[in-house]
């Protein structure tokens, strides 16, 4: 499949298969993450690889929306490193430039995934630093549960003409 083709065919996959990701496929799928752009090419993210089983179970006691991580056998947590930002604000932006990268990559490898959303939300952030003993300056972006899908979802057409302007508005 080329790449236009994993763009408009990717899906949240939120059930997975118990057969589990080699680690060699995840190092991939951080490279790809690790090859988005970011502003002034200031790369403020780092990646905290979870395959604890007790680590994983104990985040859907707070994050009301990540049921599917108690099913998925490894998920990486996004972050992103305030005291790397060069333009402010932009850490975030580059985050989502990399969470992307990995959805497309993990789709790309016949895995399936999921944007788990933490940044802004202050309690998840807290709680998952917490959890993962993160320092101040590290704030949790997103987690991404990956796993061999265990569901078929067909993407459908989102093109929307009405949101297309030329020239001008
Ligand atoms: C910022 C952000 C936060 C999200 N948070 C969650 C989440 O916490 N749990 C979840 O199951 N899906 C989450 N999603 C996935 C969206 O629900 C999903 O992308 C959307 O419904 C479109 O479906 P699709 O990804 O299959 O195209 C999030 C997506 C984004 C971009």
């Amino acid at each position: 499949m080329d790449t236009m083709e994993k763009i408009l065919s990717r899906k949240s996959v939120r059930q997975y298969k118990a057969k589990p990701v080699p680690r060699e496929v995840i190092n991939e799928i951080l490279h790809a993450a690790m090859s988005a752009p970011s502003a002034g090419n200031e790369r403020p993210w780092h990646f905290i690889v979870l395959t604890d089983r007790a680590l994983l179970d104990e985040i859907p006691k707070f994050h009301p929306y990540s049921a599917m991580l108690k099913q998925a056998g490894v998920a990486v947590l996004v972050c992103g490193d305030t005291t790397l930002e060069k333009h402010k604000g932009c850490w975030v932006l580059d985050c989502a430039a990399a969470t992307e990268n990995m959805l497309l990559a993990v789709h790309a490898k016949g895995l399936g995934a999921v944007w788990c959303g933490v940044y802004p939300t202050e309690d998840r952030v807290l709680n998952l630093r917490k959890l993962l003993n993160v320092p101040e300056h590290i704030v949790p972006f997103s987690l991404i549960p990956i796993g061999f899908p265990a569901e078929d979802k067909k993407a459908g057409d989102r093109f929307d003409g009405s949101r297309v302007h030329e020239n001008r508005w």
